[in-house]
């Protein structure tokens, strides 16, 4: 048996992995996250490792046996995130997130620093990555920083607590902007511009490597067989390419999560210089994922649904029975909730519903809410194209959002490519989690990584195209008139 633990934003998800690659079961528990400020979001390692503590009682209650039987872990969470830890691994502050953008200036000050970053870094600076957020945190707390000692990623947090040791992977490190992503190792210019130093930073082994043992006194709070392996693991994209087996050049997938990420598998590492797309290094060596981002995905969905008083499931049901022209009436919507990275790498971006009359009923808020992360999500397969990546053939929906048949048709119409769903594919991360897992105990990646059975297939419908690009175009006009008013 083996154990995948994906620790996300919105809750901790873990999953048992049998010998003859089949999901045994799975737990989750929520986590909240706190926005002390506009623009802010910040979450504490202690409730990760809480929520971690749950989900894994969890599933130990329901497969007593199988969890018994486990023989390695994996890991996969969140990115960008750093959890800065003072002498004696002590956590000096609640962590900010990949969605935060009060880093914004200290961005455009590591840009203006270094005008080859994307060349060695593979992005942009953006706010939200680890670099600007500690020269956020060099600049106003820096009681904090001078205590710094070490920073992590956030599964790498979980690792620290199973096993004791400091260590991050490649596809993990790649979030940070101090990595040479080429190279696949830290870089020491990069680290220089972002006031860090190479002790400071954990040492990298790769996604599937053996990284420790869950320590005895670990393995008995939680009911672990002694000597289980942790594998490194990876970055939440990364092992969700593990999870869906996109391995190869042009394999792409979208994973509709808090954020919604956009990946094409690459064997080059060459990020683009002019796009604000990523290039991360994957969980397997010699490949990287060719990403755009949209930081509120899903989490749009919950935000209509708080602001309704409605759960996914009716409004999802709701926008599903709007005809033609109800569409046609319904809102556009910018879900730039917390800002925007792909294509316009805008911090101060916000979501905007444009079009409201006394017509526009919680149906078509949620239909146009679906619809303006789709024609977000079009934004950045075009930028992703810009930067020299081929139009995949196909991209498989993940993540939370590809329960819905109906997003997954819409996705389709919009981006005009076929979106297959996979068995499995809403917890696509903790899946290939606990295949890393499995590898690093001793399987062969090529064996372990194979794509789970098709349950959906989508085609486009040319029915459709002539409407959603009206108002797809509409949307990019929308961005262009309101930008000059966003703070
Ligand atoms: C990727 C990104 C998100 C986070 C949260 O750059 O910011 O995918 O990893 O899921």
């Amino acid at each position: 048996m083996y154990l995948g633990i994906d620790l996300g934003t919105s809750e901790v998800k873990v999953l048992l992995l049998a010998e003859n690659g089949q999901t045994v079961g799975h737990a989750r528990a929520p986590l909240i996250v706190s926005r002390p400020a506009p623009h802010w979001a910040e979450q504490n390692p202690h409730d990760w490792w809480r929520g971690t503590l749950d989900v894994l009682g969890a599933l130990r209650a329901d497969y007593p046996a199988e969890y018994r039987a486990v023989r390695a872990i994996g890991l996969s969470g969140q990115m960008h995130g750093p959890v800065l830890l003072g002498r004696d691994d002590r956590v000096l502050r609640p962590t900010v997130l990949w969605n935060d953008t009060r880093s914004a200036l200290e961005s455009e000050r590591l840009a203006r620093l270094l005008g080859t970053v994307p060349a060695i870094a593979g992005s942009q600076p953006m706010p939200g990555f680890s670099a600007p957020i500690l020269m956020w945190l060099a600049a106003h707390e820096p009681d904090v920083f001078a205590q710094l000692d070490c920073v992590l990623l956030p599964k790498d947090y979980l690792r620290l607590k199973l096993t004791g040791e400091r260590q991050t992977d490649p596809s993990d490190a790649a979030g940070t902007l101090w990595l040479d992503v080429a190279r696949r190792t830290w870089s020491d210019a990069l680290l220089e511009a972002g006031g860090m130093t190479r002790a400071q930073v954990p040492p990298i082994l790769d996604g599937g490597a053996p990284a420790g043992y869950v320590l005895p006194s670990v393995a008995a709070t939680l009911g672990l067989s002694p000597g289980v392996v942790v594998a490194t693991g990876g970055g939440d994209n990364a092992a969700s390419a593990a999870g869906i087996g996109a391995t190869q050049r042009g394999d792409a997938f979208l994973s509709l999560g808090t954020s919604g990420v956009l990946s094409v598998i690459d064997d080059r590492s060459e990020p683009s210089p002019v796009t604000a797309t990523h290039a991360f290094c994957h969980a397997i060596p010699a490949r990287w994922l060719k990403v755009s981002v949209v930081l509120s995905a899903a989490s749009c969905l919950r935000w209509v649904c708080k602001l309704t008083s409605t759960i996914e499931a009716t409004l999802l049901q709701e926008a599903a029975a709007l005809d033609a022209r109800a569409m046609a009436a319904a809102p556009v919507f910018l879900p730039y909730l917390s800002g925007e990275r792909t294509p316009h790498n805008d911090a101060y971006a916000e979501g905007v519903f444009f079009g409201l009359t006394h017509s526009t009923d919680r149906a078509r808020l949620a239909y146009s809410v679906l619809e303006g992360v789709a024609f977000a999500a079009a934004d950045g397969l075009l930028a992703l194209e810009g930067s020299g990546i081929e139009r995949p053939a196909a991209v498989s929906l993940i993540g939370g959002g590809a329960r819905s048949a109906f997003w997954a048709q819409l996705m389709t119409d919009v981006l005009r490519l076929p979106v297959r769903v996979h068995l499995g594919g809403e917890a696509a991360a903790a899946l290939g989690a606990a295949r890393l897992g499995w590898i690093a105990a001793g399987a062969s990646a090529g064996a372990v990584l194979v794509r789970p059975r098709e349950i959906a297939a989508c085609e486009p419908d040319p029915a459709r195209f002539a409407l959603l690009d009206e108002r797809l175009q509409r949307f990019r006009e929308l961005y262009r008139h309101v930008r000059p008013l966003f703070a």
